[in-house]
C-alpha cells in the first residue's frame, strides 16, 4: 500500500512501488485529465507538480510520489496562479486537438509559481519539453504572459 496526497486528498493505493504515477492517476484514481503521450520524458504530456515542480509522471515511480503533494490537471485550478493559467488558455484558445494541453498547463503553472514574470527565453528554456503536434506554441507563450499579466 502506497499513501499520497492527491490534489490535496489522501489516498492509498495498491500497486507496486514501481508503478508510474501516470498509470496511478489514470487507471487507480481515475483522473484522466493527465496523458500518455511517449512514456519516456520526451513529450510532456503527463506532466503533474510534484511539491509544486512539474514532472513527467510517466517516468516517476509512486514511491518517489509518496510524503510529496502531487497537483494533477484536476486540480491546478484551485491554486492562484493555475486559475490565471487556465483563464489564459480560455481567453486565447490556446488548444486545438487538445491532447497536450493539460501538460502544457501543468508546465505553463509550474513556471508561474517559481517565475512570475517570465521572460522569452525562460518561457522557452521551460516549455520546450512540452510537445504540441498542432504547433500551438505561439498561443502558449501568448497565453503565459497574459497569465503573468504582461499582456
Ligand atoms: S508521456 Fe511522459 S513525457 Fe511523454
Ligand atoms: S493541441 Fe494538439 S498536440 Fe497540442
Amino acid at each position: 500500500m502506497t499513501r499520497l496526497n492527491i490534489n490535496g486528498k489522501a489516498v492509498t493505493v495498491d500497486v507496486p512501488p514501481d508503478t508510474p504515477l501516470l498509470w496511478t492517476l489514470r487507471d487507480e484514481l481515475g483522473l484522466t485529465g493527465t496523458k500518455f503521450g511517449c512514456g519516456m520524458a520526451l513529450c510532456g504530456a503527463c506532466t503533474v507538480h510534484l511539491d509544486g515542480t512539474a514532472t513527467r509522471s510517466c517516468v516517476t515511480p509512486i514511491s518517489a510520489a509518496e510524503g510529496k503533494k502531487v497537483t494533477t490537471i484536476e486540480g491546478i485550478g484551485a491554486t492562484p496562479v493555475g486559475q490565471r493559467v487556465e483563464a489564459a488558455w480560455r481567453s486565447l484558445n490556446v488548444p486545438q486537438c487538445g491532447y497536450c494541453q493539460s501538460g502544457q498547463i501543468m508546465q505553463a503553472a509550474g513556471l508561474l509559481a517559481k517565475t512570475p514574470k517570465p521572460t522569452d527565453h525562460d518561457i522557452d528554456e521551460t516549455m520546450a519539453g512540452n510537445i504540441c503536434r498542432c504547433g500551438t506554441y505561439q498561443r502558449i507563450r501568448a497565453a503565459i504572459k497574459a497569465a503573468a499579466g504582461g499582456a
